[in-house]
């Protein structure tokens, strides 16, 4: 891996490709995690006298430029982060770009306009990448949270131009090896949300890799009614059966055990404060659905956190959003941040729905490593390679 060490940044343009596609309402941005977690590798670079120029998309502009999808004010969430004036060009390349480089000095920050405003991005463009590095000498990746996009500036523009990793890149690099390509034993998987057909080859690389895994959600449901568990109204994905039973039996060859709910929170309805109580997984009334673990699989999954030494985590166990149907979540989370802090857990986390899930159950401080990645962490479950890591490898 080339990092940041192995480049002389002092008075370079340094182009650095970050992953600010930050959630935003009313032309603000709601939560700055991804700009937080880059604020190290900016502050080393400018700290080093390098003008570092931001380069990232926000959402799915389509090709065209649409000011619905300007980066202007992520420009001015990192000035506030950063403590310092964040030039913005309204523009990635061309003039407009390089008439606010030419005016920075060692030091300072700028932004460049949303680089999917330019459909050769996604097409991972050779001649848009030339045009991208005529604004900078180096590049700078600390966008893991997009590396499987094989686009312009992720994978093209790092062949162009030196380039190395960022201190996010390296560290999420090296938190997703630790935990699911050299782990220490035993190792679980707990893997949760509503639906198996978005996560069948997540499973299926899966139990090569680890120990055991804990399935939970809806996701949960589906392995049930695969081995004729009748789970009522709860949502499954009933074409998916054969695939569930699939993955157990590769699972079973593997030596990796399959954990599933003993027992179920059910309501009639997935409204807060619908009556609900707790049932045999195999007692689930024909009217109502499984929202969460029952109390007995609680009570197993916090026993069962305490004989692992890593956890990788992976969606929400239950309909965590509403009450009470967050109990089982709160609870196997909180259980896993103690182990954590108390030395004796690696907790890995990442995808999607999931940082949101340990916020709500405030584990999320505790787990030994929080992913920003969504798509690129589920690929990295998934044991693909990703383009814009593997463009970084010595
Ligand atoms: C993400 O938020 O997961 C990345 O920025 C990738 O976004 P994309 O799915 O639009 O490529």
């Amino acid at each position: 891996f080339r990092t940041i060490d192995d480049l002389d940044v002092a008075g370079k343009r340094v182009l650095m490709r970050v992953d600010f596609n930050v959630p935003m309402k009313d032309g603000k941005v709601t939560d700055t995690t991804r700009i937080d977690r880059t604020v190290p590798s900016i502050k080393e670079l400018t700290g080093k006298g390098a003008k570092v120029i931001i380069l990232s998309h926000l959402g799915r502009p389509k090709g065209k430029k649409n000011l619905d999808f300007t980066q202007k004010p992520v420009a001015e969430a990192l000035a506030a982060k950063l403590g310092q004036p964040v030039a913005f060009a309204p523009d990635c390349i061309g003039p407009d770009a390089k008439a606010v480089v030419d005016a920075m000095k060692p030091g300072d920050v700028a932004m460049l306009e949303n680089v999917r405003f330019y459909a050769e991005e996604e097409k991972n463009d050779l001649e848009f990448a030339k045009k991208l590095a005529e604004v900078g000498d180096i590049l700078v990746s600390d966008a893991f949270s997009c590396s499987h996009r094989a686009h312009a500036s992720v994978e093209a523009l790092a062949k162009l131009i030196p380039s190395a990793a960022g201190r996010l890149m390296q560290q999420e690099v090296e938190a997703l090896s630790a935990a699911l390509e050299a782990p220490t034993h035993p190792v679980a998987a707990l893997v949760g949300g509503a639906k198996i057909s978005t996560k069948l080859d997540v499973l299926g690389n899966l139990v090569e890799k680890v120990d055991q895994i804990i399935i939970g959600g809806a996701m949960a449901n589906t392995f049930l009614a695969a081995k004729g568990v009748d789970v009522g109204k709860s949502l499954c994905e009933h074409e998916m059966l054969e695939n569930a039973r699939v993955i157990m039996a590769k699972a079973e060859k593997a030596g990796c055990e399959i954990v599933l709910p003993t027992d179920a929170v059910v309501a009639a309805e997935f409204k807060a404060g619908a009556p609900s109580e707790a049932v045999a997984v195999g007692a689930v009334p024909a009217d109502k659905m499984i929202l969460d673990v029952g109390p007995a699989s609680i009570v197993g999954l916090t026993g069962r956190l305490a004989g692992l030494k890593t956890l990788l985590w992976n969606g929400p166990l239950g309909a965590f959003e509403i009450e009470p149907f967050d109990t089982g979540t709160n609870a196997v989370a909180q259980e896993a941040g103690k182990l954590t802090k108390a030395g004796k857990l690696l907790s890995v986390a990442g995808g999607g729905d999931t940082v949101a899930a340990l916020a709500h159950a405030g584990a999320d401080s505790e787990f030994s490593y929080i992913s920003t990645a969504g798509g690129a962490f589920l690929e990295w479950l998934e044991g693909k390679t990703l383009p814009g890591v593997a463009v970084l490898r010595k």
